[in-house]
C-alpha cells in the first residue's frame, strides 16, 4: 500500500509539474526582462521628443499634448468651484470648495449621472444633453442656478488643447465611441448644449485631462508633485515639462504640464515584438482596433478580456478544467478586471468563488494556475507602466541637469488602488529603471473632482497676476512712464 500510495503520489506531482511546465510556455510572453523593459523606455523616450516636436507631432503616436497649465498650487488658491467629470461609465458633478487657511480642498456636494451604453455610443449631441441635463439638476437641487460658479471640466479622452477653455477632441478611447465629437472643441459642445436648454448659464471653464487634475489637488498637499498618473479604466500620465522643449507653443521660459497619452504608445507598430497573440486579439475585437496599444496591455478595461483569452486557450489546450469551457468563460468581457484582483488577493476563497460564478468545474490545481496566469498579467501590466514612469522621471531629470531627483507622483485609477501587490511590483520596477529618482507616490483622493477645481483656481490665479503687477506699476510710476516702459 505503501509503495502504490508514493507511487501514486510521484505520478501526480510529476502530472502537476508537467501542467504548471506547459502552462508556463503559453504565459512565457508576457514575461519581460529587465533589458527589454528597459529597451521599451528607450523608445518612450524617443516617441515623447517626437511627440513634442512641431514637424514630427502630427505623426507621433505619443502625443504629447500641452495643457495651458503653466504651474502647480502655490497654496494660496481658494474660492468655490464646479467640477464635472467624464471619463469611466459614469458622469459626476461636483461642488467643490478650496479653503486656502487649512490648505484643504473639500468636497461640498456631487452627484454620479450613470451613461447608458447607447449614449456613449450615441450621437454627441445626446452625450452633452445628457451632461447638460446632469448639471441642470444638480444647480436645481442644491439651489446654485442663480451663481455662474467657474466651471472646472475633467474630460479624460486625448484632446488637442487649443486654450485652457477650448480643447478638441482627437478620438474617443476606452468605451466611448460617440459620433459628432472628434475634431470639435468640447467646451463649445457644451455650452451649446446648455443654451439649447436655455433654463441655465456657465461661467469660465477650464479643461483638464484627469492625470492634470490628479497632479494638481495632490500638488496643493505635496507641492513637489509634478507627475500625475491615471491606472484605472484607460492609463495616462502628464507631467511638468520645461518650455523650451515644447515647441509647438510659443514662449520658452518657465514650464508647462505636458500630457502625454502614452496609452498611444506603440500604434505605429514599435511594441510589435512583445505584444502576445492575445493581445492581438484584444486590440481586433476592441471598440478602436489599433488605437491605444500600450492602454490595452496595462488599463483595466483590458486586463480582464486578457486574462479571458488566456484562460480559454489554457482549457482548449485541455490544461484547465478537464478540457471543459463554460459559455461563462468564453462570453467576451464577463471575467472582469476586478476578478484579477480579487484573485491575487489573500486566500484561494475568491478564486474557487469566481470559477463557480462562471460555471466551470474546478480543482485546487486549477485555482493555483488560474492565480499565475491573473499574477503573470498584472505583473506585465505594473511593469510596463512603470517604464513609461521611469522614462518621464528621467526626463525631468535630465531636463533639469540633476545628478538626482526627488520628485512626487499623484496616482489614481482603480488598477492602481484596488490590486493588492500593483504599487509595490511597479515601484519596485521604477527603481531598476530610474535609479537616480527618488519618487514618492501620492494617491490621490478624488483627483478628477477636486482637481480640475485646483486647475481652475490656478488658472484664475495666474490670470489675475499680471493685472495685479500691472496695478502696482501703474501706482508707483503713473501712466505715462508705465506706457513707455511697456513699449
Ligand atoms: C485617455 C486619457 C486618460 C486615460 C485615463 C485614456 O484612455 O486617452 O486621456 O487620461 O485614459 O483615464
Amino acid at each position: 500500500i505503501l509503495a502504490l500510495t508514493m507511487a501514486l503520489r510521484w505520478r501526480f506531482s510529476a502530472v502537476c509539474t508537467a501542467l504548471l511546465m506547459f502552462v508556463d510556455e503559453c504565459l512565457q510572453p508576457f514575461r519581460l526582462s529587465v533589458s527589454t523593459l528597459q529597451s521599451v523606455s528607450t523608445r518612450l523616450k524617443k516617441d515623447m521628443i517626437r511627440g513634442l516636436g512641431k514637424h514630427t507631432h502630427h505623426r507621433a503616436p505619443v502625443k504629447m499634448l500641452p495643457t495651458f497649465v503653466r504651474a502647480t498650487p502655490d497654496g494660496t488658491e481658494k474660492g468655490d468651484f464646479l467640477a464635472l467629470d467624464l471619463g469611466g461609465t459614469n458622469f459626476r458633478v461636483l461642488h467643490v470648495r478650496i479653503l486656502e487657511d487649512e490648505q484643504r480642498v473639500v468636497k461640498m456636494d456631487s452627484q454620479i449621472c450613470a451613461i447608458p451604453q447607447e449614449i456613449m455610443l450615441g450621437h454627441g449631441e445626446k452625450l452633452f444633453d445628457h451632461i447638460a441635463a446632469c448639471l441642470a439638476e444638480f444647480l436645481d437641487s442644491h439651489e446654485l442656478k442663480g451663481q455662474t460658479l467657474p466651471l472646472g471640466f475633467t474630460f479624460s479622452f486625448p484632446c488637442e488643447q487649443l486654450d485652457i477653455d477650448k480643447s478638441v477632441l482627437i478620438r474617443w478611447t476606452k468605451g466611448f465611441n460617440c459620433s459628432g465629437v472628434e475634431g470639435e472643441d468640447v467646451v463649445r459642445l457644451l455650452r451649446e448644449a446648455i443654451h439649447r436648454r436655455g433654463d441655465y448659464d456657465i461661467g469660465s471653464v477650464a479643461m483638464v485631462n484627469d492625470t492634470v487634475g490628479t497632479m494638481m489637488s495632490c500638488g496643493y498637499r505635496d507641492q513637489s508633485c509634478e507627475i500625475g498618473m491615471i491606472i484605472g479604466t484607460g492609463t495616462n500620465a502628464c507631467y511638468m515639462e520645461e518650455m523650451r522643449n515644447v515647441k509647438r507653443v510659443e514662449g520658452e521660459d518657465g514650464r508647462m504640464c505636458i500630457n502625454t497619452e502614452w496609452g498611444g504608445f506603440g500604434d505605429d507598430g514599435s511594441l510589435r515584438d512583445i505584444q502576445t497573440d492575445f493581445d492581438l486579439v484584444v486590440d481586433k475585437t476592441s471598440l478602436n482596433p489599433g488605437i491605444h496599444t500600450y492602454e490595452k496591455m496595462i488599463s483595466g478595461m483590458y486586463l480582464g478580456e486578457i486574462a479571458r483569452l488566456v484562460l480559454v486557450k489554457l482549457t482548449e489546450d485541455k490544461l484547465l478544467f478537464d478540457g471543459q469551457v463554460s459559455d461563462a468563460l468564453q462570453t467576451p468581457g464577463r471575467f472582469e478586471t476586478r476578478f484579477i484582483s480579487e484573485i491575487e488577493d489573500t486566500g484561494l476563497e475568491n478564486t474557487q468563488r469566481i470559477l463557480t460564478e462562471l460555471d466551470l468545474n474546478w480543482s485546487l490545481g486549477d485555482v493555483r494556475l488560474v492565480w499565475l496566469v491573473c499574477d503573470t498579467i498584472s505583473t506585465r501590466s505594473a511593469q510596463l507602466c512603470a517604464a513609461a514612469l521611469a522614462t518621464i522621471a528621467n526626463r525631468i531629470r535630465n531636463n533639469r541637469g540633476l545628478d538626482h531627483l526627488k520628485t512626487t507622483v499623484g496616482v489614481d485609477g482603480t488598477v492602481f488602488k484596488k490590486h493588492p501587490n500593483f504599487s509595490q511590483q511597479l515601484q519596485a520596477t521604477v527603481r531598476l529603471l530610474a535609479p537616480r529618482c527618488d519618487i514618492t507616490f501620492l494617491v490621490s483622493e478624488d483627483g478628477s473632482g477636486k482637481g480640475a477645481a485646483m486647475v481652475t483656481a490656478v488658472a484664475q490665479r495666474l490670470a489675475l497676476q499680471p493685472v495685479v503687477f500691472e496695478k502696482l506699476l501703474l501706482e508707483a510710476w503713473g501712466p505715462f512712464d508705465l506706457l513707455v516702459a511697456l513699449w
